[in-house]
């Protein structure tokens, strides 16, 4: 006979399971390229040497009559490449195109050693997750392959956003998640026409100081993908997996595309998208901690001791969660510095 205990488990006194950790390995840009453009091939092994993540791109960008130019480019540059320690990813066709099924058997059977992750379009939820987890295991099965291939999804449509927690604990293959914001606009019937970035409509208004609506207004403009980056963030802290900013598509505007970059970092997100080198700089300096905000972090650690209790420190007041935060800056920085 069962009695009640049997149904609960003991309950287990101290810190609660951690969620699955993804092994940390420095991702702060995702840079991508096309591998059909012999041009842009050429630059690979340079790029290589001052990039994280290096991405072939099959989807979105690659003319329909160059999809296939672009999967055999991504073939003979993974043989052809030493990638060092920067990891090689692809993003492939969406799962509803015509193409999607020769990416993934093409790619897991040539390069499946090459690569590191597979960014998937477009994720509706769990479903295509799990579809692809499946089409992977067979190949990876067939090719021998013993290192399973991780999975990355772009949360790109309205219905991807309602089921981001389930996406992101979908598979232990899950990598991360970007925010789309393109093809999120146009999911959502939003009206910006650009690649990521925010509108100059978008904004608040201060109240008016008198009578006269006009007088001591002034305007301050948001930041459009706020509440998506912050519910990926959540999900993938969830399970234990890594959110990023997407891209951002005006590639002369330095200075907007590093604030959002700097916002998504200090909500959470580890990298962005680079989609031109001089990208990659930025992105470098944003998704690392700064020297000063390092040393403030050792500080309150040091002074915290075994980070129980109340200390002050320079008028502030430091406790067992502040030394949590500084941890992570703390950490993020040994890690980048390993
Ligand atoms: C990226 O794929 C986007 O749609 O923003
Ligand atoms: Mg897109």
């Amino acid at each position: 006979m069962r009695s009640p205990k049997d149904f609960f488990a003991p309950l287990a006194l101290g810190a609660p399971e951690p969620p699955r950790q993804i092994p940390f390995r420095p991702s702060r840009m995702i840079h991508f390229f096309d591998p059909g453009n012999e041009k842009m091939a050429a630059k690979v092994p340079d790029l290589a040497k001052k990039t994280d993540v290096l991405l072939g791109n099959l989807e979105d960008a690659v003319r329909a009559d160059r999809k296939e130019a672009a999967r055999a480019g991504l073939v003979s540059i993974a043989k052809a490449t030493d990638f060092g320690r920067t990891q090689l990813w692809t993003r492939v066709n969406s799962l509803d195109s015509p193409w999607v099924l020769d990416d993934l058997v093409t790619l897991v059977t040539e390069i499946g050693d090459k690569l590191d992750v597979i960014m998937v379009p477009k994720v509706e939820g769990a479903q295509d997750i799990h579809y692809v987890d499946r089409l992977l295991a067979q190949l990876e099965a067939r090719a021998g392959l013993t290192k399973p291939l991780l999975v990355h999804a772009i949360l790109e449509t309205a219905s991807g956003v309602a089921n981001v927690e389930e996406i992101a604990g979908a598979s232990p293959r899950m990598q991360g998640i970007s925010l789309g914001p393109a093809d999120l606009a146009a999911s959502r019937r939003m009206k910006t026409t650009r690649v990521g970035g925010g509108h100059p409509g978008y904004l608040v208004r201060t109240d008016p100081v008198g009578e006269d609506l006009t007088e001591g207004r002034t305007t301050y403009q948001q930041d459009l993908w706020h509440y998506t980056v912050a519910r990926m963030v959540d999900a993938c802290a969830m399970h234990g997996i890594l959110p990023y900013y997407g891209p951002f598509g005006d590639i002369r505007d330095v200075v907007a595309c590093e604030d959002q970059f700097r916002n998504a970092f200090l909500l959470g997100c580890v990298g962005a998208w680079s989609l031109h080198p001089v990208q990659i700089d930025i992105a470098k300096r944003v998704f690392s901690p700064s020297p000063s905000d390092v040393a403030w972090a050792r500080r309150v650690i040091a002074e915290m001791g075994d980070g129980t209790g109340a200390v002050m420190i320079d008028g502030k007041m430091q406790d067992d969660a502040s030394v949590k935060q500084c941890r992570v800056v703390a950490e993020l920085a040994d890690e980048l510095a390993a």
